[in-house]
């Protein structure tokens, strides 16, 4: 199964090669691989993994002045973030497995434009986040930091941060300050489409993952190498923390929801979305130790299944129990 989908995806991608005589695409991408404004549409499938419509390493606008350089570092760390800063991700997450082709796909938690809305209010720790914070939260969650002993206060002025920054920064240019980017926001599940927590059942959710995830992510999460591509750790130690956006159940199904499965992106239903979330979110992973800290002030959501504070209207088997 895994060399017949390996040949598949070579081949598609072979053939997605512009001719030479083909116009000069928008953006440096091959004119096979379909755009949204600057963002790769969120239809392609798996065939676009591999395109970055704006990258530094080759963009020649960029010279070899020190900002340069650390846009060039930037986008490296972005897209092989155990690999360019080891001391700094506890487990296997690059920040390009979740925010697909370098923060530059449509409905994939893209990122560009979004340095122009910061400051802005961040509910889970209730007060404003600049640009280098929301960086900070990703590297403490998401890439899970603290499981490597780091100390959050140590992070805003680490140079991979800001190195980071510079990408994100560098990609946006252009772009309006305080103009939310029409893109953005645009990975939930509709309200009136939310299953209740309640009604999470882990078994469909296993089910389908068996059927639609397998192939790419492996029984036991930790992904199948497909190229030189391999998509981070689903759970287990290697993976997103349990303080992370995507240790919870509706923000989890709505990452993934428009973007997977990733020969066929948008397949999912709704409510098949979060039972798979549910599944993946009720397996082990490391533990953020700053939970107690989160939602002090906001409310705790109800999907925020590992803390062990109630939650309004949750019941006591999804409290923080998985
Ligand atoms: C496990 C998946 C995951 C990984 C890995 C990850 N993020 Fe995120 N990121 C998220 C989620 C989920 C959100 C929140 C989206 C939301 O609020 O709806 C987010 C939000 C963001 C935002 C704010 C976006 C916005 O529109 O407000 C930035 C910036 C960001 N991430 C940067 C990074 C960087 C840089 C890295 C790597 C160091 C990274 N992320 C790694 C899942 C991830
Ligand atoms: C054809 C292969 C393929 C299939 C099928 C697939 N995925 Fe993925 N998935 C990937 C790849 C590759 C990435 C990483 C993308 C990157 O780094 O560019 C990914 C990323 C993800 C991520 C982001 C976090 C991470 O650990 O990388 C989630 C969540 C996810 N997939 C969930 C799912 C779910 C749920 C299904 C089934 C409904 C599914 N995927 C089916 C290939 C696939």
């Amino acid at each position: 199964m895994r060399s017949t989908l390996v040949i598949v995806l070579v081949s598609l991608v072979a053939c997605s090669r512009p001719a030479d005589n083909a116009a000069a695409p928008a953006y440096g991408v091959n004119p096979q691989i379909k755009m949204n404004g600057p963002l790769i549409d969120a239809k392609m499938t798996m065939v676009a993994a591999w395109e970055f419509p704006k990258n530094p390493i080759n963009d020649k606008t960029l010279d070899s002045s020190k900002l340069s350089e650390e846009i060039k570092r930037g986008f490296r760390l972005f897209t092989n973030t155990p690999g360019e800063a080891p001391d700094l991700v506890g487990g296997q997450m690059s920040c390009t497995n979740c925010h697909l082709n370098g923060g530059q796909r449509e409905r994939s938690m893209p990122l560009v434009a979004v340095p122009g809305m910061f400051p802005e209010y961040n509910r889970r720790s209730a007060r404003l986040f600049s640009l280098v914070d929301r960086v900070v939260d990703c590297f403490l969650r998401s890439e899970n930091a603290t499981g490597k002993g780091v100390k959050a206060e140590e992070l805003p002025a680490r140079p991979e941060v800001l190195a980071i920054a510079a990408y994100l920064t560098w990609l946006s240019k252009g772009a309006a300050i305080g103009v939310q980017p029409a893109w953005r926001g645009k990975n939930a599940i509709d309200a009136a489409a939310l299953v209740p927590v309640e009604k999470f059942d882990l078994a469909k959710g296993e089910a389908i993952y068996t059927e639609r995830c397998v192939t790419c992510h492996a029984a036991d999460g930790q992904g199948v190498k497909i190229g030189d591509k391999i998509a981070g750790p689903l759970w287990g130690p290697d993976s997103w923390n349990d303080g992370a956006g995507a240790a919870r159940v509706y923000t989890l199904a709505g990452m993934f929801k428009y973007s997977m499965p990733y020969l066929d992106p948008g397949r999912l239903s709704d409510e098949d979305a979060q039972h798979v979330a549910a599944y993946i979110d009720s397996k082990p992973r490391p533990a953020y130790p700053g939970k107690d800290k989160d939602y002090v002030v906001e409310k705790l959501p109800v999907d925020a299944v590992y803390y062990t504070r109630p939650q309004a209207n949750a019941p006591s088997s999804v409290r923080g129990t998985h």
